[in-house]
């Protein structure tokens, strides 16, 4: 079946459904998700959207755009970062605007909480700009943002998982879908394509992410000849549930928690004297890991699952209920402990891809090299790049709202001018093939343990702490389990639900972008941000101060650069 729009958001995201909203002012508009969009990833964003709206101390774009830049370890494209602190401003009046239910100060304007790596006066002290709904701010945006946009009669498909990207040359022609209900294959012809797929934590064995965070966009682009750029910078969060991954907001530091080893000392002091708790991110979790390799973790029942306590309980119970309630009640059911009397235990997880598909600031497709039309990304599926080696919390949200939205807009002037390629239903060939393998193969091996064990070597050799022997044992096992991927065959060869099917697709994409990965990451000889290497342990600006843009070539990933925009700040060593 083929379906002609003008626009085709793929995901339903905060970044998706954003562009979703603008495109729709001129362009007929669909929104094609593998899951019901208020399922989508953004939904479990808890603490906040940073912006500098300075309703409870004095705050600037200009510093939040430096502490960006700052926070990224000068691997940030400033003009980019500019934009993106300067209309977020703008962006939290608009979702204010269009009803979302932000938590507030007694004089009733947008509470503001304090997060990592965010600070006044170029890095003086920690600086209240998460703008936030509760602990459930991701939830709301998803919420008011699905509204407009059934307002503005976008069509949605719901559960339909995005296979393949149809190009002519450089220009987009649309897309090959699998309709999970039935089975079948839908082609989408469309003017212009954008991929807000989220991201690709899943590759980890402790994540955050949601089981659907697979990055489809990356991996079909990445397939599509489409280089992938920084994809050696991959977040860890400091404060997951204790061997389970699920995020505890930074918003309980922000609100006052304190991170403790297992002598009850507030380390961080030693690590980050200035901002303690609220140090960025690849601070925070390389510290609790030194902690543990010295002993000073939490033992659990194996070394692996050492951990460091997160202490909120000083907090008192009214703000743990009223600030950080479904935090409050992960904890109690997950764990069975109550925050409000006792600590939380938590260790580093899998967060967020700071790299992805290139783009420029309205969302193009854009390698440095080759600009693609009609073809664009956002979110955490994109690279722009905003957050260079480390994202600070609360710039995720920023992010989806305004790049999201710059590329709606463009895609909304795009479509005016520019008109659909030719599309055939032999354009879906090359994905029928594929899955009709799948479903034909006898006796081939299952999805399960080939999961597992991409997501246990991605743990262990380009996790939080890197050397090049294990990133090079990790590209190796890669190559191998993409081999083994090969000899996959499904167990359920049923056309309806079928969900073995999308879970050996998502697989291979999480396969491919594990390779990209440990590839890119084995590549750069520096620490930076969260590519942290105990045999490189300093930044080396000199050498590596460029974007890695990482190709894909069968078992082979080809490594080139990208020159990165320092025209507003000139880097420095960082010091928190
Ligand atoms: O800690 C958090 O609430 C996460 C926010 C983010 O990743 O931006």
């Amino acid at each position: 079946m083929i379906h002609e729009f003008d626009a085709v958001i793929v995901g339903a995201g905060g970044a998706g459904l954003y562009a979703a909203l603008e495109a729709s002012k001129t362009a007929k508009t669909a929104v094609v998700s593998k899951l019901y969009p208020q399922r989508s990833h953004t939904g479990a964003a808890q603490g906040g959207i940073g912006a500098a709206l300075g309703n409870v101390e004095e705050d600037t774009p200009e510093w939040h755009a430096f502490d960006t830049v700052k926070g990224g370890d000068y691997l940030v494209d400033q003009n980019a970062a500019k934009i993106l602190a300067e209309d977020a401003v703008r962006a939290v009046y608009d979702l204010e605007n269009r009803g979302l239910p932000f938590s507030r100060l007694e004089d009733g304007k947008i509470a503001q909480r304090r997060f990592g790596g965010h600070t006044h006066h170029f890095g003086e002290g920690a600086v209240h700009r998460s703008c936030y709904a509760a602990d459930r701010t991701g939830h709301m945006i998803l919420q008011t943002l699905y509204q407009q946009c059934v307002k503005n009669d976008v069509q949605f498909f719901d559960e339909y998982q995005v296979v393949d990207l149809l190009l002519e040359g450089t220009t987009v022609k649309g897309i090959v879908t699998f309709e999970l209900k039935t089975g079948e294959l839908h082609i989408f012809k469309a003017k212009a394509v954008l991929f807000a797929t989220g991201g690709f934590g899943r590759m980890f064995k402790i994540t955050s992410n949601a089981h659907a965070n697979t990055g489809d966009g990356p991996a079909i682009l990445a397939r599509a000849g489409i280089p992938l750029e920084d994809m050696e910078f991959f977040q860890f969060h400091p404060t997951g549930i204790r061997g389970m991954g699920i995020l505890i907001t930074e918003g309980v530091r922000g609100e006052g928690g304190i991170l403790k080893n297992r002598d009850g000392e507030r380390f961080m002091e030693r690590y980050a004297p200035t901002l303690l708790d609220l140090a960025p991110r690849d601070m925070v979790s390389r510290a609790i890991m030194t902690e543990v390799g010295e002993g000073k973790g939490v033992r659990g029942d194996r070394k692996i699952d050492d951990y460091v306590w997160l202490d909120a309980s000083h907090l008192g119970r009214e703000v743990v209920e009223k600030k950080i309630p479904d935090i409050a009640d992960f904890c109690r059911t997950y764990l069975g402990v109550d925050p409000a009397e006792e600590p939380m235990p938590v260790q580093p997880t899998a967060h967020y891809a700071m790299g992805g598909i290139p783009t420029d600031v309205d969302g193009r497709v854009d390698t440095g090299k080759q600009v693609y039309d009609g073809l664009y990304a956002a979110g955490e599926a994109a690279c722009v790049s905003v957050h260079g080696a480390n994202r600070l919390g609360t710039n995720s949200l920023v992010d989806l709202v305004v790049f999201g939205r710059r590329a709606g807009m463009h895609i909304a002037e795009y479509v005016k001018s520019a008109s659909h390629g030719s599309v055939t239903e032999a354009d879906a060939d090359r994905a029928r093939q594929r899955i009709d393998a799948l479903r034909h193969r006898k006796g081939g091996r299952h999805v399960g343990p080939i999961m597992h064990r991409m997501q246990e070597v991605m743990m262990e050799k380009v996790g939080v702490y890197r050397t090049q022997e294990k990133m090079d044992q990790a590209v190796e096992e890669i190559r191998q389990l993409r081999e083994d991927f090969k000899e996959v065959a499904v167990q359920d060869t049923g056309a309806g639900f079928n969900s073995e099917v999308l879970q050996i697709m998502e697989l291979e994409n999480l396969l491919d972008l594990s390779l990209i990965t440990a590839a890119s990451a084995a590549n750069r000889t520096e620490s930076r941000g969260a590519h942290a290497r105990e045999d490189f342990p300093d930044r080396d600006d000199p050498n590596w101060l460029k974007h890695t843009m990482a190709g894909l070539d069968n078992d082979r990933v080809t490594i080139d650069f990208k020159p990165v925009d320092v025209s507003i700040w000139e880097p420095k060593p960082r010091k928190y």
